[in-house]
């Protein structure tokens, strides 16, 4: 709560969005076993996620788990812990308190699905949101050149609902190895571009486990 003078601007149903670069040996990794895989059709028919997933894209194909992914998916864990603790430190309200009391360890944190997103001109993704997991993210792998921030392809994150004087909604601009982690009940879509070239992006969705119940 912000104080000024004699008024209290009480604002305490934020959303937090997490924004961090992945190291660079992550992204080359992931661009190069991407490239593999979307050059492999039998693979992405395999692979393909499609029948989960709203977006209307080229290819949606799930990340097989090789040798290799774990390096970028410990990261992910590491910045999935990192909002966790974050989150549970700022709001420590009754109800995070009573989680704490009750729950026998600290969160433990699971990438339960991780798929890439390839798009290319006029693809576009309708508003959604992710379900059967806590957190939601993505790392852009790949942006066209030319890719013009105004005309779209950027996510934009939905929350409320559009009214004057009131921002519903947060846009963010692709950029290669730019991660975003957000709650994943939050809703987002992204608008289709209009320059040449592939879009691609890596989502990916995580769950919290607290181990067993400390009950009598
Ligand atoms: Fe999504």
């Amino acid at each position: 709560m912000k104080k000024s003078n004699n008024i209290n601007w009480i604002t305490p149903f934020e959303v937090t969005i997490m924004k961090a670069k992945c190291p660079k040996e992550h992204v080359n990794f992931m661009i190069e076993a991407v490239t593999l895989l979307l050059d492999n059709e039998i693979l992405c028919k395999e692979l393909d996620a499609s029948d989960g997933l709203v977006g209307n894209v080229t290819n949606e194909v799930h990340v097989p788990q090789l040798a290799g992914t774990e390096g970028i998916n410990n990261w992910i864990k590491e910045q999935a812990k990192k909002y966790v603790n974050r989150n549970f430190k700022k709001n420590e309200s009754e109800y995070n308190k009573y989680q704490k009391a009750y729950f026998s360890q600290e969160p433990k944190i699971s990438i339960t699905s991780e798929w890439v997103v390839r798009m290319n001109p006029g693809d576009f993704n309708p508003a959604h949101f992710h379900t059967n997991c806590h957190l939601s993210g993505l790392i852009y792998l790949k942006i066209p050149e030319g890719f013009d921030e105004d005309a779209g392809g950027n996510i934009h994150f939905l929350h409320g609902n559009p009214a004057d004087y009131y921002e519903n909604q947060y846009q963010v601009v692709p950029k290669v190895g730019d991660m975003y982690l957000w709650p994943s009940w939050l809703q987002h879509f992204v608008y289709p571009y209009k320059c040449e070239g592939e879009r691609w992006v890596m989502p990916f969705n995580i769950l919290i486990s607290h181990g067993e119940i400390k009950g009598v």
